[in-house]
This record gives structure tokens, C-alpha cells and sequence, in this order.
């Protein structure tokens, strides 16, 4: 358990939940009604991260990190771990005070408004449930902070229980649970306070696959219902895509691209992007020659790729070339723009078979195509040609610093 998680439970205060006024006036609807529909009264509402930075003893962990969540929206925090996403969330939530930058919630801004005053529901990053208290208990410990009735906890608590579907575990003890049911748990204690924006970290990391996949389609499920606006973190790509209408990309404390997952997937605005999301092969070469509507690029094999368009680069400029495994194309049979290279190994993935090979100069490539009964598969060791879609290739200065396409 982190630092920050221990004192949730050591220091009520923090507990992260919205305060009393406003939030229950839903309670006197007609009985019998659609339970997602009586809990619609918490209504998401639209997130605006300003220039957020913050540094942990002198070391800065996110820098100058903007973004919006439109209320009732679902958006991912996606990057490598250690890229500062937890950092994010905790500053959003009021778990730490940035050194600058600003948070707003429904156009109010949450400096001065204390962690259990936000409005905000979390799920940590391992759940993080009270382990003494049982799960009704967990449940319905942010709504004692808040002050909510005996009695009206008790039917939220009955309420929370059954959207999660664990009506009959109100009194295990989370050890009693499985991985999944405390997940459940941990989410329905997030909600119960029916908060305005729902913090997700990781909330997934330690599932397995199938279970993983279960859960994410009950949250989706939930937060379209509810309408709450929801920023999941992840490092898991497939996860934030199959979740998430907008991915926020993050790499080394900084935000590279904001976008759809298919945005992301097909026009990547950096390098880093190009390969954290889905795979890529990485080419290095050197700009030989600009034409009004081609560049060509000179492998350091002597081969060359051509780019049908032309490159805001000066000639001799180191570039790096970028395409999917899905954009390669082998033959048996040499052509005047494919690439010689020798088939290492073929896998069947699926419905898809990889191929790895490498090039004259040991440079690794990856091609895939979709499997059919008759798809040919070669003998490890062939003498191939791989042939790229230069339509759909990528190409970013060399120079990491600014490799912007
Ligand atoms: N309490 C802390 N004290 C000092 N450094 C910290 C603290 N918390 C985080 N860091 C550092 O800040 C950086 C960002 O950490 P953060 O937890 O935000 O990353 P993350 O993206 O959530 O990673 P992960 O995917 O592994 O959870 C890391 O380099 C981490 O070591
Ligand atoms: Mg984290």
C-alpha cells in the first residue's frame, strides 16, 4: 500500500467523497424506479486540467500536463510506468498540491477546496479496501464521513451492492473476495458518494485477461448509466482503447498527443507515440533526395524507400522511418521497391500470422497478414521481399527531441 493510500485510511479527512448538500435530493423519487436512473442525480461534470506541474524533492514528476474531460465522458491516461499518471490523478484529486497549474471541475476551481470537498470518487491503484471493515463497510465509509443518515447508508449501501452485483457479500471481509469482487467493491465505494468525476487508477492491473475484460465492459456499462465523467489511468493500450472515447498520451511527465484511439493509432504525432501504441517497425535512414511529390530515404543496407510525398526536411537530415506490421507485404519475388530480407520466424497469432525478418544490415522487421485455410507460410531462413505501403509510413526527424512529424 503507497504512502498516499495509507493515509485515506489513517485520516478520514481525506476521504474522497462529496459533501452532504446537494447530492442526496434524489432520494425522495418514486420507489420501483431503474436503479441507474435514481442515481443519475450525480451527474458528471467537465474536468479542465491547466499546466499541471509537479516535482517530488526537486525532481520534476509531470510538467505543464493540460487536458479536458467533457462531462460524462470517459478518457484514458495512457504511458509507460514511472510517466507520472498517479501523479496526475493524486493532484486532481487533492492528494498533493501542485507546484502549479490548475484544476477545474464544472468551472469551479478546486484550488482551495479540500480533497473530501471535490466531489471526486477514486479507485486506487490496488483497490486499497479497508481490510478490517467489511464490504458494506467499505461502502459505507465515505458516506459516514459525509454525515448520510443511518438509515439512508444503509439503503445506498443495498444500492451500491446490487449495481456491482455482490448483493449477498455485504458482510465478507475483502480478504474473503476474489481479485474481481474487491475491484467491484473498491469501484461501487468510489460511486456510492455519487461523485461528479470518477478517478480510476489502474483499476484493472492485477486481473487476469478474461476477468480484466468482464469488468471493463460492466464499468463501461456503469459509467454510460451513470453519466459520470470518468479519467481512467492505464498502461495497458488495449485496455484505455477499448474504454476510452479519447486517449491522453504521456511520456517522461509531459503529454504528447491528446486523441481518439484511432487518431493515435493512425496519425501519431511523435515517435514515442508511433511505437507505445500498437507495434512498429523503425527505420533509420538519411534524406538522399527531395522531389515536389517524393522523398527518398537511404537505408544504411544501401537500400532505399521512397516516400510518395514530399518531407519537411532539408536533404542529408537523419530521419527515422516508421510503419505497422500490417503495412508490409512479402513475396518470393524481387521488386523494384521491396526490401530484401530473410524470414526468421512465423507465428500464428489468431486469426493473424507474424512474421519476424531481418534485413542485410540486421535490422529487424515485422510484417503480418490476415491467415487463410491456403495462406503459403514460409521456411524460416527464406529469402524474402518485403515491400512497405509508403502510403501509411511515418517519418520523424531522428533527432528525439524533435521528432514531430
Ligand atoms: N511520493 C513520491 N516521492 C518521490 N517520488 C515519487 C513519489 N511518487 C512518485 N514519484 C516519482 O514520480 C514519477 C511519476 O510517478 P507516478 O506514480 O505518477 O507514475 P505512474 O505513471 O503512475 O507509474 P506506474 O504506471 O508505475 O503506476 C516517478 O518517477 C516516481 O518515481
Ligand atoms: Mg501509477
Amino acid at each position: 500500500m503507497t504512502e498516499t493510500e495509507a493515509n485515506i485510511i489513517d485520516r478520514p479527512h481525506l476521504c474522497l467523497v462529496p459533501p452532504r448538500a446537494e447530492r442526496f435530493d434524489d432520494m425522495a423519487k418514486p420507489k420501483g424506479i431503474f436503479m441507474a436512473e435514481a442515481l443519475k442525480a450525480g451527474e458528471g461534470k467537465q474536468l479542465s486540467v491547466r499546466g499541471l506541474t509537479h516535482s517530488y524533492g526537486g525532481q520534476n514528476a509531470i510538467s505543464d500536463i493540460s487536458f479536458e474531460v467533457e462531462a460524462g465522458e470517459i478518457v484514458a491516461l495512457l504511458g509507460p510506468s514511472g510517466c507520472g499518471k498517479s501523479t496526475v490523478l493524486r493532484a486532481i484529486a487533492g492528494l498533493i498540491q501542485p507546484r502549479s497549474g490548475a484544476v477545474q471541475l464544472g468551472g469551479q476551481n478546486l484550488a482551495n477546496v479540500s480533497a473530501r470537498s471535490r466531489g471526486i470518487g477514486m479507485v486506487f491503484q490496488n483497490y486499497a479496501l479497508f481490510p478490517h471493515l467489511t464490504v458494506a463497510e467499505n461502502i459505507a465509509y465515505p458516506l459516514a464521513c459525509q454525515h448520510m443518515p443511518r438509515v439512508e447508508r444503509r439503503e445506498r449501501v443495498e444500492e451500491m451492492l446490487s449495481l456491482v452485483q455482490l448483493k449477498s457479500y455485504g458482510n465478507r471481509l475483502p480478504r474473503e473476495l476474489s481479485g474481481g469482487q474487491q475491484q467491484r467493491v473498491a469501484v461501487a465505494r468510489a460511486i456510492a458518494g455519487r461523485p461528479s468525476l470518477l478517478l480510476l487508477d489502474e483499476p484493472f492491473g492485477a486481473l487476469d485477461r478474461a476477468l480484466r475484460f468482464d469488468l471493463q465492459v460492466e464499468l463501461l456499462h456503469l459509467q454510460k448509466t451513470l453519466g459520470i465523467t470518468t479519467l481512467i489511468v492505464t498502461h495497458d493500450q488495449e485496455e484505455a482503447q477499448s474504454l476510452a472515447g479519447r486517449l491522453v498520451l504521456m511520456n517522461k511527465g509531459n503529454v504528447e498527443q491528446i486523441d481518439t484511439p484511432m487518431a493515435v493509432y493512425d496519425r501519431p504525432k511523435t515517435l514515442f507515440v508511433n511505437t507505445f501504441i500498437g507495434q512498429a517497425n523503425v527505420l533509420h535512414g538519411t534524406v538522399e533526395r527531395l522531389d515536389a511529390e517524393a522523398t527518398t530515404v537511404a537505408l544504411p543496407n544501401g537500400n532505399t524507400v521512397v516516400l510518395p510525398r514530399r518531407l519537411n526536411f532539408t536533404v542529408g537530415s537523419k530521419v527515422t522511418i516508421t510503419f505497422r506490421p500490417e503495412d508490409v507485404r512479402l513475396s518470393t519475388n524481387p521488386s523494384d521497391f521491396a526490401l530484401p530480407a530473410r524470414l526468421t520466424v512465423s507465428v500464428p497469432l489468431g486469426p493473424t500470422l507474424v512474421h519476424d525478418l531481418v534485413l542485410s544490415d540486421g535490422t529487424g522487421l515485422r510484417a503480418s497478414q490476415v491467415r487463410g485455410p491456403y495462406t503459403f507460410i514460409p521456411e524460416p531462413g527464406a529469402q524474402l521481399f518485403a515491400e512497405i505501403d509508403t502510403l501509411r509510413c511515418h517519418a520523424f526527424p531522428s533527432d528525439p527531441e524533435t521528432s514531430r512529424e
